[in-house]
């Protein structure tokens, strides 16, 4: 038996006394889209027809009609949500599978599935300030990409910022929706820079539309990181919110472990090349005991750590000297590039 399947068969004869931390629908660190800024995809297309052609070709879009599966309803029945309908209307699945927007006093209302603002932030306050200039035209365009960014965009240049949203929604922190409704506690393949790179690329911007280009490999391995500490970060809060032993902990526990090997890889391939903020978070998450049921306290600092070192890691790096690690980058994306 290894130490996680020993501490979570130990851990799984005590019962969950103290207190409760997190309430029963809170998502660990999901940045909601406030429905008030958001435009929709069709302010979008007027400039960027190539982006929103490859996204209306990824279940991102399609997922629009959840509310019709067989598989959603029982999920919904299961989590009390009184009828089909309402799914399109609950928050619960609205904040990982829709858009939704809120026009002045009308209730909010599902626009879109997972659209261009659920990762790049409610446009509202940003559209008209990011597009006052344009770069490949020779334009100095930073005052307003500087603007946009406070006004809240997240643009290309902060993809550890984006990614995070990947991650808040493809990994399931809420036991009660995995236990008792019956819903996958995430994508249990999910890896950053494959989901990134197959289906989901649109990188149009200096072909100007016209080609689908690979992401720089420097940046490659700056997403293989951050995703690596980004599983490992959204894991360690799942387990810490686990109250039970059942399939909802049991992922987060696997999904922990797994991460953090991945991690340990890294920083010995890297070997001289490893940066500070990659020890920081293996001392963080290798202490012996650490990866066990009911340990809220240290597996929530653990958490907070890893999140701390990445932000720290992608301010201060850019892949140029971690070639060592371009044999372990998937070769392949998930799902085809879409090409124009
Ligand atoms: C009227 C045209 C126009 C519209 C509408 C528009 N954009 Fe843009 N967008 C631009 C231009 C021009 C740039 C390049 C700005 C620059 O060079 O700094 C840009 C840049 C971007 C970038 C950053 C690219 C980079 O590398 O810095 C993102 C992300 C983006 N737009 C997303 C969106 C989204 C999402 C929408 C819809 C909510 C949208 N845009 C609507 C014209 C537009
Ligand atoms: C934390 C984000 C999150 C929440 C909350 C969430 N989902 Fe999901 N859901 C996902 C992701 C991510 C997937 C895709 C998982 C995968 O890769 O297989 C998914 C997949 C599904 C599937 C397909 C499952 C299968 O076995 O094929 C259904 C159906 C579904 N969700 C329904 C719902 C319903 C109904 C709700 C609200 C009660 C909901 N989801 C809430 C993120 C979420
Ligand atoms: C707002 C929540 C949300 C965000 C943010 C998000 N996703 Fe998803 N993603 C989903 C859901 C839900 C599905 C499942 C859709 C379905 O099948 O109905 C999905 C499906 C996918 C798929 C298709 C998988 C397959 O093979 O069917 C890929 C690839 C993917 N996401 C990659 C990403 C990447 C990469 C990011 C970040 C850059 C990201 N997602 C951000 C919710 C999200
Ligand atoms: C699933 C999350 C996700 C969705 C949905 C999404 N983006 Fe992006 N977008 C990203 C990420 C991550 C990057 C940085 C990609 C990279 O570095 O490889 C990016 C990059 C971009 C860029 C710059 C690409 C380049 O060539 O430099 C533009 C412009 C952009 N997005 C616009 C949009 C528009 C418009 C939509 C909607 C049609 C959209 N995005 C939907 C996550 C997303």
């Amino acid at each position: 038996m290894n130490h996680l399947a020993k501490a979570l068969f130990i851990c799984g004869c005590i019962t969950w006394s103290s207190s409760v931390v997190f309430g029963q629908n809170e998502i660990a660190s999901k940045k909601f889209l406030q429905h008030e800024r958001v435009v929709g995809a069709g302010k979008c297309i007027e400039c960027h027809e190539s982006e929103v052609s490859a996204w209306r070709a990824t279940p991102h879009y399609e997922n629009k009609d959840l509310h019709t599966k067989d598989k959603a309803r029982e999920i919904a029945r299961k989590m009390g949500i009184a009828s089909a309908a309402r799914i399109r209307s609950s928050q619960l699945c609205v904040q990982c599978h829709f858009t939704a927007q809120k026009l002045g006093n009308a209730p909010s209302r599902v626009i879109d599935g997972v659209s261009c603002e659920s990762c790049h932030g409610g446009a509202k306050h940003w559209l008209d300030i990011h597009n006052t200039g344009d770069r490949r035209d020779g334009n100095d365009t930073t005052a307003a990409r500087t603007k946009a960014v406070e006004a809240g965009m997240l643009p290309p240049d902060d993809y550890c910022s984006i990614a995070q949203n990947c991650f808040s929604c493809h990994i399931v922190t809420d036991e009660k929706l995995v236990n008792v409704g019956g819903h996958p506690a995430g994508s249990a393949d999910f890896e950053l820079v494959a989901w990134l790179e197959g289906m989901v690329r649109h990188n149009f911007f200096a072909s100007n539309g016209k080609t689908n280009d690979a992401t720089p490999i420097e940046r490659r391995r700056m997403l293989y990181i951050a995703g690596v500490a980004l599983d490992l970060e959204y894991s360690l809060r799942g387990l810490a919110r686990a109250k039970k032993k059942a399939d909802y902990g049991k992922f987060m526990g696997r999904s922990t472990q797994t991460a953090r090997t991945a991690l340990n890889s890294i920083v010995k391939t890297l070997a001289e090349n490893a940066p500070e903020q990659l020890e920081q978070m293996i001392t963080a998450v290798n202490k012996p005991g650490l990866l066990k049921f009911f340990n809220v306290g240290p597996l929530t600092a653990a958490a907070d750590s890893v999140s701390a070192s990445l932000k720290d890691f992608c301010r201060q790096h850019n892949g140029h000297s971690f070639g060592a690690i371009d044999g372990m980058l998937p070769t392949e994306g998930r799902g085809p590039v879409f090409q124009p």
